[in-house]
């Protein structure tokens, strides 16, 4: 995690690093940095906290004036967050500063052979031990900064995206990438360096995304050279026009970005489908389906990988993937699938899902999945991640940048395109009746209508926040197509209010969390009219006979939950394949009113990152 950002150019290089670190603290909050160089003076400020805490120390601190300038936003893996833990690094000589997203495993023994050598540590980090193996690379073989990285980073395991100043040669900033991303943006006469492309898409639209196992040297009025580091050979880098604007990775009036963001999701979903779902003449058009058809129709099984909310969506696609293309689906933690030497036949399909496309432990599981030869299909938000690109092929979500650290259009335009995939299969299989196929297209083309009209439960969904907002237990359950929504209603709630939430499959409550249920305790029961409307009733009634308070999120018009909820919130009906699309919206709605009344921080959830580019 840690989010990185560098500059280098004519520009003052102060406010650019401030404020890409402002828009990348969704990777890591816990402690900031900055260091210029004004063409005479390395000047360091960092302190634990966020950004706005470094700004307040550093207009104290230091002048911020100079055209070179890197910092960092950290999520602590090594060292506890404090101000001699935070990054930028410097090494003993005090010439070479280090800014560093990842973690460098074999540190220890690096560490133990440098103090050997004379070298002292201030910091607990793995970061302090690298800049100083740079240096002692460089002093010890005589090598200029980028031969010294080079060297250096061959001696090391693990993932990092660096960026390293060296005062001595004080023109260039050399970059390096293996499992954390880094991006560059080109502009004229300046380079700017960072874990997304979200700092530089005022100043320019053209990127390079490193590649794993990939170095820069970026020199002020020189063309960037590229080279990977293993074998020293020359890469031609692919310089990608950026599709990002400003106004997407901006608040635009809303408090926070996880409100706009469930804001979003009606624009957002048909951004999704857009060019591809064509309602009227029947057809589903999804060029990476299209092009790999056979093999999802050969496929014996589909596995799906992924993490938290991603896992939540992979656990409605295999509903919805047995339900239409009779294919079976087995859905997997990526974290455990990587770990337990899983049976994956060449047979298989892996689908990988993730909002960042960063994921460590999916992008771990999707590497395993290739080398036992199974064909990998990426559904990622972020053009241009790594997983999207390690993927054989895949499908964007277009969900635009998601910001909150609570994932919310992700979820939905994840749930969007998975859906558009089984139907385009069962088309192609014949295992969905044509007049369902053809209900199914109408139905989701006008799902956007309906994902606006559930956004009207807001006022609902606050007053009843109002009167749960001190709850220290809440219990989501949910039937079918609906029980992954319980668990995602679940993890919205504690991830940003703190309070512990979990989420079942409503029958099974009563093989043992029905123990919990007493008058204290608000249940929040998922009961659209479609599904197992009548289960979900009886489950109802279970709770209510054992005093629980139930929250019902109903289909308009529903009488009978009506009569035994204590209070319900209504959603436009769908049918139940659908359904998640439009039940998960006020769960997202109630989780983030909560949290705004408890005062919790709802973008920067405490201990949380958005790209878990760790183990
Ligand atoms: C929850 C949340 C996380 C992510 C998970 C996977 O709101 O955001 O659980 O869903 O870390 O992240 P991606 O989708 O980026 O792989």
């Amino acid at each position: 995690m840690c989010g990185i950002v560098g500059y280098i150019g004519y520009r003052e290089a102060y406010p650019i690093v401030i404020k890409g670190l402002k828009r990348l603290e969704y990777r890591g909050y816990d402690s900031a940095g900055v260091m210029l160089y004004d063409g005479d003076n390395i000047k360091l400020s960092k302190t634990k906290g966020k950004v706005v805490d470094l700004e307040a120390k550093a207009a104290n601190e230091i002048s911020t004036n100079g055209t070179i300038g890197i910092g960092h936003t950290r999520w602590a893996t090594h060292g506890v967050p404090n101000d001699v833990n935070s990054h930028p690094h410097v090494s003993n000589s005090g010439d070479l500063v280090i800014i560093h997203n990842g973690i460098i495993e074999n540190y220890a023994p690096l560490k133990i052979e440098l103090i050997k050598r004379g070298y002292v540590f201030h910091s607990d980090t793995d970061t302090e031990v690298l800049v100083n193996l740079i240096e002692e690379v460089q002093k010890k073989e005589n090598l200029k900064l980028g031969k010294a990285v080079q060297v250096a980073l061959n001696q090391v395991f693990g993932a990092y995206a660096i960026a390293v100043f060296d005062r001595k040669n004080p023109d260039e900033i050399v970059v390096a990438r293996l499992g954390s991303p880094l991006a560059i943006g080109i502009g004229e006469g300046e380079y700017f360096i960072a874990s997304d492309a979200s700092p530089f898409i005022e100043y320019t639209s053209n990127a390079v995304y490193l590649e794993d196992g990939e170095m820069a040297n970026i020199r002020l009025h020189k063309p960037m050279k590229v080279r990977k580091i293993k074998d020293d050979s020359l890469v031609d880098p692919y310089i990608q026009e950026l599709q990002m604007n400003l106004e997407q990775i901006e608040k635009g009036g809303y408090d926070h970005f996880m409100l706009k963001e469930i804001y979003e999701q009606p624009s957002v979903i048909t951004d999704t489908y857009r060019g591809r779902l064509h309602a009227n003449e029947g057809i589903i058009q999804m060029s990476g389906v299209e092009d790999n058809l056979e093999k999802f129709l050969n496929a014996e099984r589909i596995i799906i990988v992924a993490c938290g909310t991603s896992w939540h969506a992979g656990l409605v696609a295999e509903y919805i993937f047995e339900e239409f293309t009779r294919i079976p689906v087995e859905v997997e933690y990526a974290s455990e699938f990587r770990y337990r030497n899983p049976i994956i036949n060449r047979k298989d399909v892996v689908i990988a899902i993730s909002q960042s496309g960063e994921t460590a432990d999916t992008m771990a599981a999707i590497k395993l999945a290739k080398e036992k030869g199974a064909f990998v299909y990426g559904v990622c938000n972020v053009v241009g991640s790594s997983i999207s690109r390690e993927t054989h092929a895949g499908s964007h979500t277009h969900a635009g940048p998601e910001i909150g650290v609570a994932s919310t259009k992700a979820f939905t335009t994840q749930i969007t395109v998975l859906i558009m995939m089984a139907l385009r299969l069962a088309k192609a299989k014949g295992t969905l009746s044509k007049t369902d196929f053809h209900r199914y297209l109408q139905e989701l083309e006008i799902i956007p209508e309906k994902v606006k009209e559930a956004l009207e439960t807001d006022a609902k969904a606050k007053e009843i926040a109002a009167i749960f907002k001190n709850t220290q237990n809440c219990l989501y359950l949910g039937r079918g197509y609906n029980f992954p929504v319980a668990l995602e209603g679940a993890l919205k709630l504690k991830e940003i209010s703190y309070i512990h939430a979990e989420g079942y499959p409503a029958a099974e409550m009563k093989h043992g969390p029905i123990a919990l249920i007493d008058e204290h305790m608000p249940v929040i029961v998922i009961a659209p009219k479609q599904g197992h409307y009548d289960k979900i009733v009886s489950n109802i009634q279970e709770i209510k006979s054992r005093s629980g308070i139930i929250i019902a999120v109903v289909t308009k018009g529903d009488t009978q939950v009506r009569g035994l909820a204590d209070y319900i919130i209504e959603i436009p009906e769908t049918s139940d394949a659908l359904s998640p699309l439009i039940t998960t919206i006020p769960l997202q709605l109630l989780s983030y009113h909560i949290a705004v009344m408890r005062g919790c921080n709802v973008d920067q959830p405490r201990n949380l990152a958005k790209s878990v580019t760790v183990e």
